[in-house]
């Protein structure tokens, strides 16, 4: 733990005092997001401080040119990185002509912010004295709206508590901004026009190279004492910048208040050339409805989105603050109603992993999305893939692969790859066996094969021709070896017969060959269609049979356990344990070249195929696996306590599962890994999830039906979460002793726990 300034409370994040050292963890922690933009909590005033600028739009981005120091054949041309949009949220203060900026103030007091999760919105609020003796007390509320998702709102509120003032507002638009993750120091914006009438402004600009256009938009309204002011502000514009200049003057003690209504419209959603009309609309529409109906849609929307993707817990209120933060975020990331938008790992956080999609949201996020809303989502997110099977063909044409075999993106925003560390882009193949996994996960969860026919078995197809060629016949073995890999474990590369990747192509290739059956039988006019498309002959079939049927695995006959790789037991063992603290993270302590050649395990490896194929191992295999990786596991990645936990659960450990619970759910919180001011960990907030409903629930489909081994940790008093399966609402509430399933509807649901069977009849709860 590096950080433990957050205030636990059940609801909100909540932080009191100000420290400038704090301010970019916290731009992160108070993120804002609803799904089509979202934003760091930077301050609306100026701030001459540290501070990492961020507002980002969903699916709006640029292709940075690669930076390498020597360039290898089949190096992407370039890295997808998430933009800092223009700003709209700015403000600038001034009191008797002298500007607000927390940073120069000669006292802050009662500095406050909170993150009402429960309701979606932002607050922060502070008495400052300026360095002209004025004493301002000021409270500023803001939320981007989920139910008008073009649209944010920010209600300023300022009092000058020692004397009669001059206060003076400045809401501006700029889009002069810059970006701090860029290869070459370029802008990535354009402006195209800067526009003002009646209090509205817009400024549309465009991305270079991938030509978003989106227009910045604002209006303002000033108050005083709670009444409206009739205005008439003062316009100033730049090439890049349009500012509104409200004055007015204020007894002491009076309140004053700007509310700032913005946002984008973009060409993603609005023809281009009714930008300003589309974002006109928004404002026609939100400024007269107002600030306290706007934020009246806000708890409403948040109310729905809470009553079916809750987790309580009674008796631990971290643990409560940790998971409900984890739901907020994700939710704030994606909603899942638009195919073309996926789950970036930094969400709208913070620049690093280019705000693109990696196997994180096939390996993580689909479960959370399936069971906490309809089924659409889930569905929308394979099909963002499938809708990207042409562009993985090519991805795996250019590394020299053919006849339809797909690689499948270790980084994207459109298909394309956009990641350019040979490692990752040619090595770190196994993503590929995730699509699959996420198909599989999404058939037996909701019971729809008809994904299969319709769409997933092209993906199949074409990910088994890619593990066939990528496999060679090793005469000295007599099996299928897959060399220079790197595998989930990102602390070795170049590594041959990675397990992991040798089990999942295996898998792969059987999962599609079964599906094909299925689907021959049950979808006979797909079957053909799909035959026809890809060309799939017999011959062909019958190499994949053989490459699954001779797939080496490494192992090892001393411990009993698959190695990681071939050379896994060469390594100096020495366990985390005996690692000093202050070496740790290895990744900010170490040399890389140390870090590759050590025995340390980022993330779990060998044992996320123990985690995706669960049902194939005994629980002694497990437990044995479980024994030999973790105590090597540094878990440097945020993908990794979540697996831990829910491995630790099923065996029973239950300290060992909390404590890895407890990791996952407040990583950002309380900044394990030392790096949260670069923004939060999204898509490992899906695994937090998975480690309650999976770890301590112990849920698992099994032939169909829903089963539970529920499990609680100590001091816990209860817990409950609510899932949606194949349409039928079940709420599980788990107290010492005490499981209860309660459903909503009015069909009943046979469900298994601990391996009986039970029916749980609708709006009945039944204990066990
Ligand atoms: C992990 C990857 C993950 C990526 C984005 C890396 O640190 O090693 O498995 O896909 O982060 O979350």
């Amino acid at each position: 733990m590096n950080q433990d300034y957050i205030i636990p409370d059940n609801w909100s994040i909540l932080e009191e005092g100000f420290d400038a050292e704090r301010v970019e963890a916290s731009e992160s922690l108070f993120s804002l997001g609803n799904g089509a933009m979202g934003q760091r909590a930077n301050f609306e005033e100026e701030y001459s401080g540290d501070t990492f600028q961020g507002s980002y739009i969903a699916g709006v981005y640029y292709p940075d040119k690669t930076k390498v120091g020597w360039w290898k054949n089949g190096y992407p041309e370039y890295f997808a990185k998430v933009l800092n949009a223009p700003n709209w949220i700015g403000i600038n203060v001034f009191i008797n002509g002298e500007v607000l900026d927390l940073d120069a103030c000669k006292e802050i007091r009662g500095f406050r912010r909170e993150l009402n999760m429960k309701e979606g919105w932002y607050e922060r609020s502070f008495t400052a004295i300026m360095p002209n003796e004025m004493e301002v007390a000021v409270k500023v509320v803001r939320f981007l709206s989920l139910k008008r998702n073009e649209l944010g709102v920010i209600n300023y509120d300022l009092e000058v508590k020692n004397s009669d003032a001059t206060i003076i507002f400045e809401p501006y638009l700029d889009s002069g901004i810059t970006n701090e993750d860029a290869n070459w120091e370029e802008k990535f914006w354009k402006t195209l026009e800067v526009k003002f009438e009646n209090e509205q402004a817009f400024i549309t600009a465009k991305t270079l190279k991938t030509e978003f256009h989106a227009t910045a938009f604002m209006q303002s309204k000033l108050f005083k004492n709670a009444k409206a002011v009739k205005t008439e502000p003062i316009e100033v514009s730049f090439d890049e910048k349009v500012i509104f200049r409200y004055t007015t003057e204020a007894k002491k003690g009076e309140k004053v208040a700007l509310h700032k209504f913005g946002g984008y419209v973009t060409d993603m959603n609005h023809k281009r050339n009714d930008l300003i009309d589309a974002a006109k609309n928004v404002l026609d529409d939100a400024v007269p409805a107002g600030y306290d109906k706007l934020l009246q849609e806000q708890k409403d929307a948040w109310a729905g989105i809470w009553e079916m993707a809750d987790i309580t817990i009674e008796g631990d209120v971290k643990a409560q603050q940790g998971i409900r933060f984890n739901i907020f975020q994700l939710n704030q990331t994606y909603l899942g109603e638009d195919a073309r938008l996926n789950i970036g790992p930094k969400g709208f956080t913070g620049e690093k992993y280019g705000g693109s999609t990696y196997w994180d949201t096939e390996a993580y996020c689909i479960p959370f999305y399936m069971a906490t809303k309809n089924h659409e989502v889930a569905r929308n997110l394979l099909t963002y893939r499938y809708n990207h099977l042409g562009k993985a063909i090519e991805n795996a044409e250019k590394l020299g692969f053919t006849n339809g075999a797909a690689l499948y993106p270790m980084v994207t925003m459109n298909g394309e790859e956009s990641h350019n560390e040979w490692e990752i882009t040619f090595e770190e193949i196994h993503r590929n066996g995730a699509m699959v996994v996420a198909i599989k996960r999404y058939v037996d969860y909701t019971g729809d094969f008809s994904y299969v026919p319709e769409k997933g078995l092209e993906v199949m197809i074409a990910i088994a021709r890619f593990w066939q060629q990528r496999a060679n016949y090793s005469t000295q073995k007599d099996k299928f070896v897959i060399l220079g890999v790197t595998g989930p474990n990102e602390y070795e590369n170049n590594v041959n017969n990675n397990w992991y990747t040798n089990y999942i192509a295996k898998w792969c290739i059987d999962y599609c060959l079964a599906s094909m059956e299925r689907v021959e039988k049950e979808f006979s006019s797909d079957y053909m269609r799909v035959m026809k498309k890809t060309g799939l002959q017999d011959e062909e079939i019958s190499r994949w049979r053989e490459v699954s049927e001779k797939m080496y695995f490494p192992y090892s006959e001393e411990y009993k356990v698959f190695l990681q790789q071939d050379n896994f037991l060469d390594k100096e063992i020495i366990p985390v344990s005996e690692l000093p603290r202050s070496q740790r993270p290895i990744n900010q302590k170490w040399s890389w070249d140390r870090i590759l050649r050590s025995c340390y395990i980022k993330q779990a490896d060998v044992l996320q195929g123990f985690y995706f194929f669960e049902d194939h191992f005994s629980l002694e295999d497990m437990e044995k696996h479980f024994d030999f990786y973790e105590p090597l596991t540094v878990h440097e990645s945020s993908l990794s306590p979540c697996v831990h936990s829910i491995q630790a659960a099923a065996l029973g450990r239950m300290e060992q599962a909390y404590q890895f619970y407890l990791r996952t759910s407040r990583l950002d919180l309380d900044d394990y890994n030392n790096e949260v001011k670069e923004g939060c960990h999204i898509t490992s907030m899906a695994g937090t999830w998975m480690s309650i409903v999976e770890g301590f629930g112990g849920m698992r489909v099994v032939d169909g039906k829903l089963s539970f081994n529920p499990r609680i940790p100590e001091g816990w008093e209860s817990y409950s979460f609510k899932i949606n399966f194949r349409d039928k609402i079940l709420k599980i509430n788990v107290a010492p002793g005490k499981t209860s399933f309660t459903l909503e509807g009015n069909e009943s649901l046979k469900i298994l726990v601990k391996e009986n069977t039970v029916e749980v009849k609708p709006s009945v709860p039944l204990t066990v």
